[in-house]
C-alpha cells in the first residue's frame, strides 16, 4: 500500500518515521480482499533500521491493554469514527437508540458499559451506578435488553468480596425489575474466581436472573459447564478473547472449534436456556444441524453476536425465527474493547489504518 502524503505528515509528527508500509498478502482470486484472518506486517524507517512489527492477535491484544494509545489513537476522528461501527456511542442514551434500530430489526440486546479492571473502590461504585440506571432505563424506554456485566469492573483485582457485593447489588436490581444479568468471563487468572463469585450469586437468586460466560478455547471448560448445568446454570458460550497460554489453552483454533460444538451440543440437550455466542458460520451451521437433529425448539436457546459484527447473519437468523441477542458496548472506555475486536480479525485493521492513512 502506498502511502499518501497526509498519511506521512501524521507519521513523521507523532512517530518520527519517514516511511511505512502496510503489508499483507491478497487472495489469489483479488489484490483487494486481504486474507481474513493474516497477520499485517507494518514497515516503518527512521533513516537508520527497518522496522518491522507483525500486527498478529498477540500484538493487537498486547495494545489493547496499553489504555494510554487510546489518546494517541482518538486524535484521530477517523479513527474514532470508525470505533462506531462496533461501539454503541459513549453515553446510555446513545446505546438505547442503537437498541431501539436492533429490536425493529427481531433482535434483543444486551448493555455492555465499557469499563475494564476499575482502579479504586470509588470507580467500582460508578460501574453500579451506571448498571442500576441502565435497569431503570430499560424499564422506562421499554426495549428489549438485558446487561451483561464484568467483574473486574465491580473490582475483582481489588477485593473479590467487593467484587461480588457490586455485582449482587445490580442483580438484585435486575431481579426486582424481571431482567437478567449476564456475568462475562475475562482472562484466565480471574476465571476460578469469576465462576465461584456466580454460583454465590447463583445460590441466592433464581435461573432467570443471573447467568455466565465460557469460553471454549480454554481447556477446562467443557468440564465447568458439565458442573454448572447442574447448579442449574444458563451459560453462554463463546471462543474466547484473551491471549492465554497453551497449559490452559489450546493453542490450536481447530480445538478451539471443536470444543465450541462439543460444549454447544452439551449445553443444547441440558434443557437450560443458554446463549450460542460466535459470528462463526460453522459454529452457527452445527448448532442449526444439532438442533433440527435433536428437535431442539428454536426457542429453546438464543444465538449471540457483537454489535456491528455480521450484521447480514444477525439479521438473517432473527428472520428465520431464532432468537437474536446483540452485545452491545458504549462508553468512554472503548479503546480495550475496540482492539480486541481487531485481533480477532486483523483484517479490521488493514481497513482502519487505510482510512487513517489517507490523510
Ligand atoms: P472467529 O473468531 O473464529 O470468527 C469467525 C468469523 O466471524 C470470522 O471469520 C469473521 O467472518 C467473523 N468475525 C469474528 N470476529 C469479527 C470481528 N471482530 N470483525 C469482523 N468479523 C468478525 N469473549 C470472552 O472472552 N468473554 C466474554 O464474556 C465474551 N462475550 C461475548 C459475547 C458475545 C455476544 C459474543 C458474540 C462474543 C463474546 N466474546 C467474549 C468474544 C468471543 O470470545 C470471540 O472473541 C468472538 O466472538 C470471535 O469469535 P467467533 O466465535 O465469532 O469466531
Amino acid at each position: 500500500m502506498i502511502v499518501s502524503s497526509g498519511g506521512l505528515a501524521w507519521w513523521k509528527q507523532y512517530s518520527g518515521l519517514s516511511e511505512l508500509r502496510i503489508t499483507q498478502r491478497y487472495h489469489r482470486q483479488s489484490r483487494l480482499c486481504p486474507r481474513p484472518n493474516e497477520p499485517l506486517s507494518l514497515i516503518g524507517a527512521t533513516g537508520g533500521p527497518r522496522i518491522q512489527i507483525m500486527l498478529t492477535r498477540s500484538v493487537l491484544i498486547y495494545l489493547s491493554r496499553q489504555e494510554g494509545l487510546k489518546d494517541f489513537a482518538a486524535r484521530f476522528r477517523l479513527f474514532k469514527r470508525l470505533t462506531t461501527r462496533f461501539v454503541a456511542g459513549e453515553t446510555i442514551e446513545e446505546a438505547i437508540a442503537a437498541i431501539r434500530e436492533l429490536n425493529a430489526e427481531g433482535c434483543s440486546a444486551s448493555f455492555d458499559h465499557l469499563n475494564e479492571s476499575v482502579a479504586n473502590p470509588a470507580e467500582a461504585e460508578e460501574e453500579v451506578k451506571e448498571y442500576l440506571q441502565i435497569l431503570r432505563r430499560i424499564d422506562e424506554t421499554g426495549i428489549n435488553s438485558n446487561v451483561s456485566i464484568k467483574l473486574t469492573q465491580f473490582g475483582l483485582e481489588l477485593d473479590q468480596d467487593l467484587a461480588y457485593k457490586n455485582a449482587r447489588a445490580v442483580v438484585v436490581e435486575a431481579a426486582r425489575r424481571g431482567n437478567f444479568v449476564r456475568v462475562d468471563m475475562e482472562a484466565s487468572n480471574v476465571t476460578q474466581k469469576t465462576i465461584d463469585i456466580f454460583k454465590r450469586l447463583r445460590a441466592e437468586f433464581e435461573l432467570n436472573d443471573v447467568g455466565i460466560v465460557l469460553q471454549s478455547y480454554l481447556r477446562r471448560t467443557y468440564a465447568d459447564a458439565q458442573e454448572l448445568i447442574k447448579l442449574p446454570a444458563r451459560i453462554r458460550i463463546c471462543k474466547g478473547a484473551y491471549n492465554e497460554p497453551p497449559e490452559v489453552a489450546f493453542p490450536d483454533k481447530k480445538d478451539t472449534d471443536e470444543n465450541y460444538v462439543r460444549v454447544m451440543q452439551l449445553l443444547l440437550s441440558s434443557g437450560i436456556y443458554h446463549g450460542i455466542a460466535t459470528h462463526d458460520p460453522k459454529m452457527i451451521d452445527a448448532t442449526l444441524e444439532f438442533s433440527r437433529r435433536e428437535g431442539i425448539p428454536k426457542a429453546a436457546f438464543e444465538f449471540q453476536m457483537l454489535y456491528g459484527v455480521r450484521r447480514d447473519l444477525q439479521r438473517q437468523l432473527a428472520k428465520d425465527g431464532y432468537n437474536m441477542r446483540v452485545y452491545v458496548p458504549y462508553g468512554k472506555h472503548w479503546y480495550p474493547y475496540f482492539m480486541r475486536r481487531l485481533a480477532e480479525r486483523p483484517a479490521n485493521i488493514w481497513f482502519v489504518l487505510k482510512n487513517m492513512l489517507k490523510g
